[in-house]
């Protein structure tokens, strides 16, 4: 479980409400983005899935504000800082038998380097570890270094190629895979990397702009 009272955002299951900003990120950050339908019919039929988002909490989250400002902006300055955001990422899984398989996660752009998708990457693992989850697992662009590099951080190994995967551009998939989520290295190991993460998101200068 993750105590979410000092940090600066919070993960919590999708809703309906959420898929017109949760489509929002999908459209910037993936070359073939699920459309709304699909997301809606995820959460309405798929019993298998699990979706989440994460959203700021509390007022030190702030809205970009412009650099240079008329004078109407300086005079609404202030309500506009404190305006609260949308949701800044998103991320789910299937459980797949013993196996929890990410189908997405994505970060808003200009939110990305600040350890959200980290926190969500968290939640699910302990989300899918309730369900009874052996190992994490997923496909992931063989291009895609950024999304490579975070899986690497919590161990996710290389496991596979499924050659021409993605229809777009007939690029490579690779398979990642945990060590399983269970054992006492990997949980000494999660539970550390858990307790820097939480850390980094409940302090610093999280105003952009
Ligand atoms: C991949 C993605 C989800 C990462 O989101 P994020 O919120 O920026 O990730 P975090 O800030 O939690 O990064 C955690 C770690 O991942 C690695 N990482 C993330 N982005 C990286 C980048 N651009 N370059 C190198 N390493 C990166 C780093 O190890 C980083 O830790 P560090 O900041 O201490 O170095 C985001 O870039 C994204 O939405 N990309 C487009 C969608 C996508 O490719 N999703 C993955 C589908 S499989």
């Amino acid at each position: 479980m993750i105590d979410y009272t000092p940090l600066l955002f919070r993960v919590d299951p999708m809703t309906f409400q959420d898929i017109p900003v949760v489509m929002e990120i999908e459209t910037v950050s993936f070359s073939a983005p699920w459309s709304a339908r699909a997301y809606d019919y995820e959460l309405r039929y798929n019993e298998m899935a699990r979706y989440f988002v994460a959203r700021p909490q509390g007022r030190d989250v702030r809205l970009n504000v412009p650099t240079k400002r008329s004078w109407w902006q300086r005079l609404f300055a202030r309500s506009q800082t404190i305006a609260p955001l949308p949701i800044v990422g998103h991320a789910g899984f299937w459980m797949m038998v013993d196996e929890a398989h990410i189908s997405t996660l994505a970060t808003r752009p200009a939110w990305r380097r600040r350890g959200i998708a980290e926190l969500m990457l968290i939640a699910l693992t302990e989300r899918a570890a309730e369900m009874g989850a052996r190992v994490m697992t997923l496909e992931v662009r063989a291009s895609n270094a950024d999304a490579q590099a975070l899986y690497h951080k919590y161990r996710f190994e290389i496991v596979g190629r499924r050659g021409q995967y993605y229809s777009d551009n007939g690029e490579d998939a690779l398979i990642m895979t945990t060590p399983p989520i269970a054992s006492a290295e990997y949980q000494r190991f999660f539970q550390a990397r858990k307790t820097e993460t939480l850390a980094r998101l409940a302090i610093g200068d999280w105003v952009i702009g």
